[in-house]
């Protein structure tokens, strides 16, 4: 696994290794987003090993395939902060496109070496965003997998990159690969500058909600562990070649999400400094390019793999504001100096988590 060390990655890490009891390598660049501590619930096993390093680095990953000799590379590892590719997106041509490149090349030397059996068996899984497909009118049907790719940050044009070369790695090299895009993730472990924990850390300390224009942009929200099942399912079942989008038929308004784990919060943490929660919801300045909406079509995983969520929104996001609540510890532990930065650059003081 690459990027293991991020939210959705080590959420993966943790269920595919209850799931098969497999050996897992975790490679990770421990960038602002990465942290060993996501990771604890796996460190103690055996069957797992945490390596520092860029998935750009052709030489270690070079080395790590011929020593570890995978059945299967899944690759998470990437930039994810659309807000910070409008800021910086060097970064994310670097690690999201550079980087896949580079990991692409090492694993086709790698998958090409391999005695025939193995060659077949063997899977390049690369997990991508419905971001790719670009905005929706309210009314358009959902993104399928034969929708235009249509990116309009820095972030998803990076991403739309990095899926182009997967596909062709699998159309001019015949690498056996899978790409997933997933609508927008929320649970355990997510850095708190994306909306859900930011809210919920917010409303906590009684610091302002900050949505984005009229809180109108509508997202679907599939709960993380849904996900690690789903990318699971495509690696075990999916056909070489192949796209599946992924989601949770969970359409919400940013700003419901927002009335809804403050309705939450008054229900389960009756304790904090403001209840009703919502009274501290504040709009800011809408981001440039904000896409308005994104839904996904996941009729096809649906259908041939038999894959369905098992969390609601409601469920899903009950247990995750109950997750940040009995987290404590390692939400400060996140919530350092450059967390703190980029809260002020973005939102300004007033907005940052005591
Ligand atoms: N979070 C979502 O809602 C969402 C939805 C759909 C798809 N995705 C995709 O899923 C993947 C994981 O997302 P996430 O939210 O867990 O991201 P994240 O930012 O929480 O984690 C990314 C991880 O990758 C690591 N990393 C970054 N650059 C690296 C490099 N060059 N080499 C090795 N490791 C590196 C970081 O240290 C971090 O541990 C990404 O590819 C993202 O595009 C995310």
């Amino acid at each position: 696994m690459t990027g293991g060390a991020g939210f959705i990655g080590a959420n993966f890490v943790f269920n595919w290794s209850t799931a098969t009891g497999d050996p897992v390598v975790t490679l990770d660049k421990l960038t602002y987003a990465g942290n060993l501590d996501n990771l604890r619930m796996v460190q103690e096993r055996k069957e797992h090993l945490f390596v520092l390093g860029d998935i750009g680095d052709c030489a270690l990953v070079g080395a790590l395939l011929r020593q570890h000799h995978p059945k299967a590379v899944v690759n998470f590892a990437a930039e994810s902060h659309v807000d910070r590719s409008i800021h910086g997106p060097e970064d994310f041509i670097q690690t999201n496109v550079v980087g896949t490149f580079h990991l692409l090349q090492e694993v086709r030397g790698y998958w090409e070496m391999l005695p025939a059996p193995e060659r077949t068996r063997f899977r390049f899984l690369h997990v991508s965003t419905d971001e790719v497909y670009g905005s929706l009118n309210p009314d358009d049907p959902p993104f399928s997998e034969s929708t235009t790719y249509a990116p309009n940050s820095p972030y998803s044009a990076s991403k739309a990159a990095s899926d182009h070369l997967v596909r062709a790695y699998h159309h001019t090299y015949g690498l056996p690969t899978l790409t997933t895009n997933c609508s927008n993730n929320y649970g355990p472990f997510q850095f708190p500058e994306k909306l859900i924990p930011l809210v919920i850390l917010n409303a906590i300390s009684g610091n302002p909600l900050p949505v984005y224009g009229d809180g109108m942009n509508v997202r679907d929200w599939l709960y993380v562990g849904d996900h690690c099942d789903a990318i699971r399912c495509v690696l075990e079942h999916g056909r070489p070649g192949e796209t599946y989008n992924i989601g949770g038929r969970s359409e919400r308004a940013n700003i419901d999400v927002v009335r809804t784990v403050c309705r939450i919060l008054d229900e389960i943490h009756p304790g904090s400094p403001t209840v009703p929660h919502e009274k501290l919801i504040t709009f800011v300045k809408d981001r440039p390019g904000h896409d308005r909406r994104y839904a996904i079509d996941a009729a096809k995983i649906e259908k041939e793999l038999g894959w369905r969520p098992k969390e609601s929104f409601e469920t899903g996001l009950r247990k995750t504001v109950q997750w940040y609540l009995d987290n404590q510890a390692w939400v400060r532990g996140v919530t350092t100096g450059e967390y703190r930065k980029w809260v002020e650059l973005h939102y300004g003081a007033q907005h940052q988590p005591s």
